[in-house]
């Protein structure tokens, strides 16, 4: 049995940063879902596919090789889009279920647990997690801090178009019929509109944590 943590939110919420943050915290693996529909993305646009048809999705799906998530590629705004557009398939997401559960059952290096953070790891990839965080911030404030980010980082797009593309992508993940991005009942809330990212650090780890230390104690008794 090995340990999960499911972190799930909205686009832009640091969901990903905390994730990372809780992993290297545990010693625990570290699996960002987003990478895996972002990869779909880059193959259906390298493929020169139609990300709006299901056929075109499901073949970049089947095709995906899960060591290129740290490909840069995937991170732009476009594949972001495209990724949100692309994971409504049905077919697309359950052709990405065995890879995140058998990361959540087998987590690499084998590390006791494992940190996943997305849009349904906690009400579908893994239901019975150890712990459930869902992560939310104002809108406003998302596209605030990711325009800082990627002006930090060079150019930035205008801070409204920042904030057309995450309300448009929160709008179609909130909607689709499959896997939709919502809190599962067990999941633990966490704001972090008026947090900096060291307290929404210390608020998502005082949230996990309790059970997390359960888990890791009933693996140690075996
Ligand atoms: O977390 P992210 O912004 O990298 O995710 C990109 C898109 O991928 C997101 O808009 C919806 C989709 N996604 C999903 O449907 N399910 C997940 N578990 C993770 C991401």
């Amino acid at each position: 049995m090995s340990i999960i943590i499911a972190v799930d939110g909205t686009a832009a919420s640091g969901k990903g940063t905390l994730a990372k943050r809780l992993a290297q915290h545990f010693g625990f693996a570290h699996l960002d879902s987003g990478s895996l529909y972002r990869l779909v993305a880059l193959g259906v646009t390298e493929a020169h596919g139609d990300p709006a048809s299901e056929a075109d999705a499901l073949a970049a799906a089947r095709a995906l090789d899960p060591a290129r998530r740290y490909d840069p590629a995937i991170r732009s705004r476009a594949m972001g889009n495209v990724a949100s557009v692309v994971s409504a398939f049905p077919a697309v997401r359950a052709t990405l279920l065995a890879f995140q559960r058998d990361f959540a059952a087998r987590p690499p290096g084998g590390l006791k647990g494992s940190v996943i953070d997305g849009r349904d790891i906690g009400t579908i990839v893994c239901p019975d997690a150890t712990a459930k965080l869902f992560v939310d911030a104002a809108p406003g404030v998302r596209a605030r801090r990711r325009w800082l980010e990627l002006s930090a980082a060079g150019a930035a797009p205008p801070e409204s178009a920042i904030l057309a593309d995450i309300e448009a992508r929160d709008a179609r993940d909130r909607n689709r019929p499959v896997a939709p991005l919502k809190p599962a009942p067990d999941a633990r809330l966490l704001d972090t509109s008026d947090l900096d990212i060291d307290a929404a650090f210390a608020a998502a780890l005082a949230l996990v944590e309790p059970s997390v230390e359960n888990a890791l104690k009933a693996l140690a008794k075996g």
